[in-house]
């Protein structure tokens, strides 16, 4: 619209120029109708701008409706339990199948993890890992079998009370249009200012965070202006502060490079003693320290054991492991 404009003044200018020159008409006329051409093209101008309100208005509907449609998380059972005893941390998958529609993602896996201990989940994209760990959280409910946490199965559970017992951190973490210092107390909403900062030093976020305009009072806008990586530093402050029994890592260190990532390590190692632990990462050098591996490939888990185990039983795992040594 802005060029058309353009291009009449040009063009009106150029043969008023013309007829002015050659003593046909008087400049002033000339000014007069570029004034007129300009009111007649305002409103059409201010058409456009409308509808790109509109537009825009309809893209926003668009997502209100979306989140609107947005199926309910099922209700708790009526008779689910409130956890009321200090969790220790077993868990065990019995039997689990799942699918998110017909095609079945998990299939019959069953495992024990004695709490306290650090478990590495592998396997290549799109081979269930992300989705074992959906199942733990409760976000969807099992086709078959049972998880049981210290023996109880979760279904029974309230599903509040079982996420009060866990720390999730995801592949893309996401963050509020909040300051810093409010996003990572999202977790524990009664945490001090101190006690926030304490765990961005454990998460090895704290030097960035000094880094920026405002501190810890820097407005995260949609998460602009801060990396990838440093969303995930936060996503795993988050996590500290919260102090839970159970602690799911879904490829927690994968923007960070590779000297944060070894202090992060060390911060992770920190935090992961005493509490279970389900770690999924691609690079296998950060679950080499795990007390079980579970290696999985459609669905099912094809080898379990450490690190030194896999290696020796030269399968899946030593495969995948030869080849990022390459890397
Ligand atoms: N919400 C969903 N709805 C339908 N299918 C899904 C959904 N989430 C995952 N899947 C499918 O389930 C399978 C397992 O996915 P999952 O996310 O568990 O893989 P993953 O092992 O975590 O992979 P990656 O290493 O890439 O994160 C994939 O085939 C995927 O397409
Ligand atoms: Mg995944």
């Amino acid at each position: 619209m802005n060029a058309l404009n353009s291009f009449s003044f040009a063009i009106i200018a150029l043969a008023g120029g013309v007829l002015a020159v050659n003593g046909l008409v008087t400049v002033g006329v000339i000014v007069i109708f570029v004034e007129y051409s300009r009111q007649f093209t305002r409103p059409l101008n201010d058409l456009a701008n409308q509808f790109n309100l509109v537009l825009s208005a309809i893209a926003g509907a668009e997502r209100v409706f979306s989140v609107l449609e947005e199926k309910k998380e099922q209700a708790d059972e009526q008779d689910a339990k409130v956890i009321d005893w200090e969790v220790q941390g077993n868990v065990q998958f019995q039997n689990v199948s799942f699918s998110y529609d017909t095609t079945p993602t998990i299939q019959d896996v069953t495992y024990h993890v004695n709490a306290g201990q650090t478990v590495a989940l592998v396997g290549k994209t799109g081979a269930g890992k992300t989705t074992m760990m959906n199942l733990l959280t409760r976000f969807y409910e099992l086709d078959e079998g049972e998880i049981l946490l210290d023996g109880i199965s979760i279904s029974t559970l309230t599903r509040d009370s079982l996420r009060e017992n866990m720390a999730v951190v995801l592949q893309d973490p996401f963050l509020f249009h909040e300051t810093v210092l409010e996003n990572v107390r999202y977790s524990v909403p009664e945490a001090t200012r101190e006690e926030v900062i304490e765990a961005c030093k454990l998460a090895n976020a704290h030097p960035f965070i000094r880094e920026l305009s405002q501190g810890y009072d820097t407005l995260l806008e949609d998460g602009k202006g801060i990396s990838q990586g440093q969303k995930q530093l936060l996503s795993i402050a988050r996590a500290i502060l919260r102090n839970p029994k159970l602690l799911l890592l879904d490829e927690a260190t994968s923007s960070i490079d590779s000297v944060t990532e070894m202090h992060l390590q060390r911060a992770l190692d920190t935090l992961m003693q005493g509490r279970t632990s389900f770690v999924i990462a691609h690079r296998l050098n950060t679950v080499k320290n795990a007390d079980q591996l579970f290696i999985f490939d459609d669905g099912t888990i094809v080898e379990h054991g450490s690190h030194e185990e896999l290696i020796d039983q030269r399968g899946v795992y030593y495969e995948l492991h030869t080849a990022q040594q390459f890397d």
